[in-house]
């Protein structure tokens, strides 16, 4: 405790004070504000917090009767949701304490309650949401070898479990929190430092540590039921799964004690298996920045460029589809056959890009009407978004595919909820819900007549004002009207000077520097009545409002499932869009094992190359006799775009989207894997050698006949030999794993591998071809059958600008070593000129060299084809340590 807490504790606390610290008590994770008249202020600790945060001034408050004084930063109440947004976003959790009666009318202190809590897990607000990705809060829960996770997303309702129980429950629990990528994670305490080890330093997640009561199974299960209103979890096919209801559970009592209201729209609990859909585990998301790219941004994903989706929902699915694609060929199918219609139905695709323009983020809206936040314009907003519903039907019922036409059955307009929205909410209503004008005329009786007598009195004023300006004699007579004093009659004092007398009931109020202005009982009688009617009305359309958005949140289910087919219809029709703009074709799906693609490019390459044309290349694997893709060639050639271009390829055509292809066929797959280059390891402690025979294991033992492996520049993170030899093993083993064989494409340096090629049946070689002429080579970027035997390293190096010096003796060097020559050692070398004084020593480079070495003998009589990988890597080791 720090001294100024202290300090608010020393004094002999006011009863506000003392309120603040009963408050704070039951809020000590919180920043909290606390709202005094038109500011919240926030104090001590928190007022730091927030000062960094918010960059606003910190000063000090005097408290209690002995006048100590505490830190204090305040801010404007009106100005909150930007300064509340700051906070969440820089992962705070901050509670709200309202005034709870009108300070003016309360007898003694004010009553004050935190009315809401907002974490970065729990936020409904649009303007603190990102409208096109969900807003995850996750639970974890640990069960021996179990670890059950719930996830709901309460700015749209989306909730769902699963567990994961295999041996590498905790790899598959990372790649699936890094799909989600959770703005907050509930963790019971005593897992804690598990979980932070399991996230690493550099995830940014909030990690909210709960009791381990939180997730005990029957309060779990209970809470959840009455969450989600059933008796059982049967329904879902959630009942057995107890680490997933454990965590569940949580989720469930987290949002009964941050949010204190319903939650209507959270009523269904999706239980799914990552096996349900092709794995793609963190490094695959990663290296082949699917949602994101290797900063961290969107910028140059795949997602940035199949991303045309018009609503936010649609927006939100794609993600979904591309991180989580299909393994059914039949939904793929049915997925590709309505892509195909709308690509080919110019109408279809006009008509559906027409009305979803005009449908707004239905899930968030109705988000908000189960937290009782909604406004009149979230109404409004649903009203318009509603009268698209009817056309998108019809436009559905013309169509020829399956889906479509069930989509159309399905679809429930909701007429008379529409007309009545219609009837009710006015066409611009404000966004406070107690400023009145919110309803229409003729919406309701009693309303209507407050209204008429609001209306009346207007015309009674004018009428008041042409009879005092006949009384009085003063033309410019006026009457006004201020929040102070209420109705006036003003007169200007110039023409008071020289003018007659007043009536005697003129009862003078203010003086003004060029007026007067008076009252008159006539006037004050029906001022009473006048703003009587107004505030009557006012509170009477809050009343109104919110019996309408309760009867709107009887709805949820039907909206959410409009929200769901517009959303579909969206992410279908962004898949037609983006093929015809990128002359896409329809992949032919099989079961066959077969990947062949004739002309493929990388669809994110291609999108963003704009100087020169992409070069497209084809591809024919499968789990015969093209199980395996050897390729080489010089740096720059453009073998890392080719691997990843097979693997996004591939990838697409399991969303259901056309592909960058003349022609297409793409076999179901698993699984994709990947091991691309040295990637940013560095902040979770890992070498990154460690940690690319990690990924390798995990290939190794996973991949399956089903799996596509790409492999590049594996064993780069080590000594040449060490690392060819990983590789060489590596391949052997994808390539004689027991009846599984994975279809890999592998893009390395060591040319020593192509030797296998003849050896291993399956395996093939290909390079990517350059032209030389002249001591220049052009890179042509096609990848083409069989091998090089050059590297180009040193020409890259040249192209990149090293010293013409250091490229000439690298040559040199390559020489000798090409020849088996000794390479002569130059010491004192200066300026590209050899200094007097050059000594050279003379050093041989051979592997052999050490013949007779208990290493290499051991080496000879190794039976590499009887040795699994682990087994190779630890000799490996001993055989490192040997020659030390
Ligand atoms: N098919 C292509 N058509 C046009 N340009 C391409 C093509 N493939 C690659 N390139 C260009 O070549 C660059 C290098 O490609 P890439 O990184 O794939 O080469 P690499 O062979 O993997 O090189 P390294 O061996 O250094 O890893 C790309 O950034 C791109 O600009
Ligand atoms: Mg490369």
């Amino acid at each position: 405790m720090n001294a100024d807490s202290k300090n608010i504790e020393a004094t002999a606390p006011t009863p506000l004070i003392s309120q603040y610290m009963r408050v704070k008590a039951e809020y000590p994770n919180y920043i909290l504000m606390f709202r005094i008249g038109d500011f919240y202020e926030m104090l001590n600790d928190d007022a730091q917090t927030a000062s960094e945060v918010l960059n606003i001034a910190l000063t000090r408050k005097m408290i209690g009767k002995g006048k100590k004084s505490v830190p204090l930063a305040g801010v404007p109440f009106h100005s909150v949701d930007g300064y509340l947004a700051k906070l969440i976003r820089a992962g705070k959790k901050v509670a709200i304490c309202e005034q709870m009666e009108d300070p003016k009318k309360a007898k003694g202190l004010v009553k004050r309650d935190v009315v809401r809590v907002v974490t970065p897990g729990t936020v409904i607000e649009d303007n603190l949401l990102s409208p096109q990705t969900n807003n995850f809060l996750v639970s974890l829960f640990q069960d021996k070898n179990i670890w059950g996770v719930a996830i709901v997303d309460l700015s749209t309702g989306a909730f769902a479990v699963t567990e994961f129980d295999s041996r590498r429950a905790k790899e598959e629990l990372f790649s699936e929190i890094n799909r989600l990528q959770p703005a907050e994670l509930l963790v019971p305490e005593s897992i804690q430092g598990v979980v932070s080890e399991l996230l690493g330093t550099s995830s940014g997640t909030l990690v909210t540590p709960l009791e381990d009561r939180y997730f005990e199974e029957g309060d779990a299960r209970a809470l959840l039921c009455d969450l989600l209103k059933v008796q059982s979890l049967h329904g879902f096919g959630a009942e057995h799964l107890g680490a997933a209801v454990s965590a569940a559970g949580a989720i469930a009592r987290y949002l009964r004690e941050t949010q204190k209201t319903a939650l209507s729209h959270i009523n269904r609990l999706q239980v799914y298996s990552t096996s349900d859909f092709m794995i793609l585990d963190y490094t695959t998301q990663r290296s082949l920045e699917l949602a994101q790219n290797l900063q961290g941004g969107r910028e140059a994903t795949l997602l940035s460029v199949m991303d045309k989706t018009i609503t936010a929902m649609g927006a939100r699915l794609l993600r979904n589809w591309i991180l989580q694609p299909l393994k059914e060929k039949t939904v793929i199918e049915e997925r590709l056959a309505a892509v195909q219609e709308i690509y080919d139905n110019t109408s279809l695709r006009e008509g559906l890009e027409h009305h979803l323009r005009r449908v707004f983020d239905l899930e968030r809206i109705m988000a908000r009407v189960g937290c009782r936040s909604a406004n009149a314009k979230d109404l409004l907003a649903l009203r318009l978004s509603l009268e698209q519903i009817p056309p998108l039907k019809a436009l559905l019922a013309r169509c020829a595919n399956p889906l479509f036409l069930r989509l159309s059955e399905k679809i429930n307009p909701l007429d008379n909820l529409r007309d009545e929205l219609a009837l009710a909410i006015q066409d611009n209503p404000p966004y406070m819900l107690r400023d009145g004008n919110i309803f229409r005329d003729g919406y309701n009786g009693e309303l209507d007549e407050l209204r008429g007598i609001m209306r009346d009195t207007k015309g009674w004023i004018n009428q008041l004002r042409q009879k005092e300006i006949e009384r009085t004699g003063y033309q410019n007579l006026k009457i006004g009207f201020n929040q102070v004093f209420g109705y006036y009659i003003e007169i200007t004092r110039a023409s008071l000077k020289n003018g007659p007398p007043l009536p005697a009931e003129y009862i003078r109020k203010q003086t003004l520097f060029n007026a007067e202005r008076y009252i008159t009982p006539e006037l004050k009688e029906k001022e009473e009545i006048v703003l009587n009617a107004d505030e009557r009305s006012k509170n009477l359309e809050f009343a109104l409002f919110e019996a309408l958005r309760d009867k709107v949140g009887g709805f949820t289910r039907e909206i959410q499932e409009l929200a769901s087919a517009v959303a579909l219809l969206d992410c279908l029709s962004s898949n037609a869009r983006i093929a015809i703009a990128g002359r896409y074709v329809r992949p032919e799906i099989g079961d066959d094992g077969r990947i062949e693609i004739f002309e493929g490019r990388h669809p994110v390459l291609e999108a963003v190359m704009t100087e020169r044309l992409f070069i497209p290349n084809d591809t024919q694997m499968n789990t015969g006799a093209d199980q395996i893709m050897l390729i080489t060639g010089p740096n720059m050639a453009g073998k890392s775009t080719y691997i990843r271009q097979v693997a996004l390829i591939t990838l697409m055509a399991h969303t259901g989207s056309f592909v960058p292809a003349k022609k297409a066929h793409i076999g179901i797959v698993d699984r994709i894997f990947t091991r691309v280059g040295a990637m940013d390891y560095i902040t979770k402690g890992l070498s990154t050698f460690l940690v690319e025979m990690n990924e390798t294991a995990n290939i190794l033992n996973n991949a399956t006949s089903n799996s596509l492996v790409i492999l590049d520049e594996i064993g780069r993170g080590t000594s040449t030999y060490d690392g060819l030899s990983i590789a060489w093993a590596v391949i052997e083993y994808l390539h004689n794993k027991s009846k599984k064989t994975p279809k890999t494409l592998f893009a390395t340096h060591y040319h020593e591998l192509t030797n296998l090629e003849g050896k291993l049946p399956r395996l093939k070689n290909y390079n990517a071809a350059v032209l030389e002429k002249d001591d220049k080579i052009t890179f042509l970027y096609k990848i083409i059958k069989g091998s090089t035997d050059h590297s180009y390293g040193i020409y890259a190096a040249q192209l990149a600008g090293v010293p013409e010096d250091v490229v000439s003796r690298a040559k040199e060097i390559l020489f000798d070593l090409e020849c088996g020559n000794t390479i002569n050692v130059e010491v004192g070398r200066l300026g590209g000129k050899r200094s007097k004084g050059a000594e050279r020593a003379i050093i041989q480079l051979s592997l052999f060299d050490g013949a007779g070495h208990p290493a290499i003998e051991r080496l000879k009589n190794l039976d590499v084809s009887n040795l699994t990988p682990l087994q190779a890597l630890t000799i490996l080791d001993e055989l490192v340590r040997q020659c030390r």
